[in-house]
């Protein structure tokens, strides 16, 4: 049976945060607000092994090259890398480096703006196509993130803030490219399943896929050892891409440590999303992963969710469950449930995906 609490209600009346990079600028910030401490015991070693701990690299060029050896070959490391890690650095991906690096020259800019100007894409709602804010669920959050967001729905409508110029034609191309990567790579990931080729695409109409553009910037913080940027969490959609400046900061879980992610140019990080775990009826996990920040420079990170439609009921998929060996591990839910349940959720890995994993298996 799968657990079945209730939500904790919103509050609603609650005051607006400070975006934390004004307060990061505010007067020779040295410490950090005590309702911005989120560790307090020392911070936990990060694996150092780097035959254990090494991230796999997809080249996406293998995917796509028309030579069926090379193919099976790269599906087979794909399939690998989903099951052993849940992400893999992405190689050869075919997206302009000049397109990534304009879209985050133009995400800082729209930081740059003055807080007066945000105000005007400050969303309230989970389903505001455009939302800029702070922390993780804004006021609801008991101790706040170190991080500034904008998140805009660009798929299936496309949606922009309209400043700083030229932002939305530069996002519209790049998720556009992303789109489509994501789509190669979910076919291949159906293959690895032993699904036909293009049946996640199908069976989850991805035309009319749900797709989230996040950008999160991380300011300098006098106490990075203290604070977090995003708390180790799962993402909801299938696959996330994530691209950044050259500043680290990304860490993901493995074998019960955590790994950094290194800023490697022109090289997407890609982890697998609650729904395609259930998708693949736990054959995959979705990647646990957090944000630390640093004291030297801002970091910048694109995070862009690719789900199925928002009305989409997401199971297993049928040829994956046998009842007797394989059963179902999931309970069905609509995607754009799940969406409303994650946001009110509090800071904790997985607690969205337990609301619907069977229980007693
Ligand atoms: C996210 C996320 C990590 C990062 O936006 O969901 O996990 O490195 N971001 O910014
Ligand atoms: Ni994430």
């Amino acid at each position: 049976m799968a657990t079945n609490q209730l939500a904790p209600e919103t509050p609603l009346h609650a005051p607006k945060l400070p975006l934390v990079k004004s307060l990061a600028e505010s007067a020779k910030l040295t410490s950090i607000p005590s309702n911005y401490t989120y560790f307090t015991n020392p911070i936990e070693p990060v694996a150092s092994d780097p035959e254990e701990h090494s991230i796999p690299v997809i080249d996406f060029s293998l995917l796509t090259s028309g030579d069926p050896a090379q193919r099976s070959k790269i599906i087979q490391d794909l399939g690998k890398a989903c099951e052993d890690w849940g992400g893999f650095m992405l190689i050869n991906h075919g997206v302009p480096e000049s397109l990534i690096k304009a879209v985050i020259k133009a995400c800082n800019e729209f930081f740059n703006l003055t807080d007066e100007e945000k105000k005007e894409f400050d969303g309230k709602h989970v389903f505001d196509p455009i939302k800029c804010g702070t922390s993780l669920h804004g006021r609801m959050d008991t101790v706040l993130c170190w991080r500034d967001f904008l998140k805009v729905i660009v798929h299936p409508e496309f949606h922009f803030p309209y400043k700083p110029t030229g932002f939305g034609e530069l996002a519209f191309e790049f998720c556009k490219r992303l789109r489509k990567l994501v789509r190669e790579l979910l076919n291949g990931i159906s293959e690895n399943l032993g699904l036909e080729e293009c049946y996640i695409e199908k069976t989850l109409d991805l035309d009319s896929g749900f797709q989230l553009f996040a950008a999160n910037l991380y300011p300098p913080c006098p106490q990075p050892e203290l604070a977090i940027g995003i708390p180790p969490h799962t993402d909801h959609g299938l696959l996330t891409i994530l691209a950044q400046n050259e500043i680290g900061g990304l860490q993901v879980q493995h074998n019960g440590k955590w790994v950094n992610v290194d800023a490697l140019s022109n090289c997407f990080f890609v982890n697998i999303g609650d729904h395609l775990e259930i998708l693949s009826n736990g054959k995959y996990k979705s990647l646990v992963h957090q944000a630390i920040v640093n004291n030297k420079a801002t970091r910048i990170s694109l995070a862009i969710a690719h789900g199925p439609p928002l009305d989409a009921i997401v199971s297993p998929a049928a040829e994956l469950v046998n009842n007797e060996s394989y059963p179902a591990a999931y309970v069905p839910m609509k995607y754009k449930e799940y969406l409303e349940l994650q946001q009110i959720n509090p800071l904790d890995s997985k607690t969205t995906l337990n609301r619907v994993r069977v229980q007693n298996l």
